[in-house]
């Protein structure tokens, strides 16, 4: 692909120099196009090393080669990182004062962009009202990290690690998987097998009947998209889905619990990240029953006894660390485990708190916690995910990312990829 970095004015610029080696070693063309203000963090010298070819802030350089017109004409993505609340302004009202505008205005693919700002300027209705415009017209705005900024201060603002801007960046232009391995292994997940689960299993009452859950599939579908985008090999365990598992995968279908979790261990088997993202019922019917389950004369309504199934997450987590055990391996040895949870709240407890314990109890690496209700996530396209690991601290702000199932996946993928590295 042919990509344009441009990299807005913040200290966070050179943040944008390893983004930009994980888009040249994916064998992609870059060229940096910085605003004048962000020379003043990262130089001309370092972007024409990194990339190759000449950087300049202004339209007024190689003019022969209409540059100001030809860069964003013939990008196949446009990505901004650091993008300053002053671009973002920018970009949203179609100023054109320096050659990174003019190419946002030129440019006809998908365009993201990384803000990175204080939390004021982020959270100011100008800014947001900037973000909401850029994002209905189809630019992909990424939510800003949570956590340390510049001073002493923390809060939403920080720019996103540089694997999940890379990886939102290659979901955003929807790469095929094939155009990966042409060129060659490549990408922050690069000679990795990554397992995921999806959709939502049934559990048998009858030949006909079913006990099932409202899961789609989608988030586990685009969690393996933004996988192979990312240069991994993905084996995708299936259970019901509304959506095609992505090509590219090597899918398993399953439909029960039990059958998920057969499917689970045996694949789990040498993998680097396992993500449980399927929704498995927690009971089923104690005994389906062979033929289908008719109305009696005698007015006797039936009565379904459950069973407990399995906790899949649970048994992966001992598994892996009984192996560790065993081996005397290092600690960090066998898979990454990523678990997520659906939550709604109640009366006792609130869903933060609710994650917290099924981050302990489940003893997974990174737990997704997601807050859930009739209307809210299942089948939605849009949703907003708070991110759990071992050992944070309670008091800290917890990293919590909005966005499409695209996006929310872009920044799962980016973490594990960074938890790898
Ligand atoms: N999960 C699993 N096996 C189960 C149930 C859930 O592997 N039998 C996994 C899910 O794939 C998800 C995580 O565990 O990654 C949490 O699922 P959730 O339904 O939120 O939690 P439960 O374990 O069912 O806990 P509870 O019903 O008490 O909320």
């Amino acid at each position: 692909m042919r990509i344009v970095l441009g990299v807005g004015g913040g200290i966070a610029a050179y943040k944008a120099a390893l983004l930009l080696r994980l888009f040249t070693e994916a064998g992609h063309d870059v060229t940096v196009v910085p605003t004048e203000a962000s020379l003043r963090f990262v130089g001309v010298a370092t972007w024409e090393a990194l990339s190759g070819h000449p950087v300049t802030t202004t339209v007024f350089d190689a003019v022969e080669t209409v540059n100001h017109v030809r860069l964003g004409h013939e990008a196949d993505l446009v990505v901004v990182a650091p993008a300053t609340a002053d671009l973002l302004a920018k970009a949203a009202t179609g100023q054109a004062p320096d050659l990174l505008t003019n190419t946002l205005l030129m440019a006809r693919g998908p365009v993201v962009f990384a803000p990175a700002m204080h939390t004021e300027m982020w959270a100011h209705p100008a800014t947001q009202a900037n973000v909401a415009l850029l994002r209905s017209r189809g630019a992909v705005v990424m939510e800003p990290g949570v956590g340390r900024l510049t001073g002493p201060d923390s809060g939403p603002g920080r720019l996103r690690e540089p694997e999940e801007i890379f990886a939102a960046a290659l979901a955003a232009a929807r790469q095929e998987p094939a155009a990966a391995s042409e060129t060659g292994p490549a990408g922050p997940l690069a000679g990795r097998t990554v397992v995921i689960s999806a959709g939502g299993t049934r559990e048998p009452l009858d030949p006909v009947r079913f006990l099932g859950n409202r899961s789609s599939g989608k988030q586990g579908a685009a969690l393996a998209e933004t996988a192979l985008a990312a240069g991994a090999q993905v084996r995708f365990v299936a259970a019901h889905m509304d959506v095609p598992p992505p090509p590219g995968a090597e899918t398993t279908r399953v439909e029960t619990a039990l059958e998920l979790r057969d499917a689970m261990l045996k694949a789990a088997d040498g993998a680097d990240v396992v993500i449980m993202s399927a929704a498995v019922a927690d009971f089923r019917p104690a005994a389906a029953s062979d033929t289908k389950i008719k109305k009696r004369d005698d007015g006797q309504d039936p009565v379904i006894e459950l069973v407990r199934n399995p906790d899949i997450l649970r048994e992966l987590v001992v598994r892996r660390d009984e192996q560790r055990r065993a081996d005397g391996a290092l600690p960090d040895s066998g898979p990454l485990i990523v678990g997520f949870a659906a939550e709604t709240g109640d009366a006792g407890s609130d869903v933060l708190a609710y994650g917290r314990h099924k981050l302990d109890r489940k003893g997974c690496d990174l737990l997704v916690l997601n807050r859930v209700g009739r209307n809210l996530v299942f089948g939605q396209d849009s949703t907003e995910v708070m991110f759990l690991t071992p050992g944070m601290d309670p008091a800290a702000p917890v990293p919590t990312l909005a966005g499409t199932k695209a996006e929310i996946a872009a920044g799962i993928i980016g973490r594990v990829a960074a938890a790898l590295r």
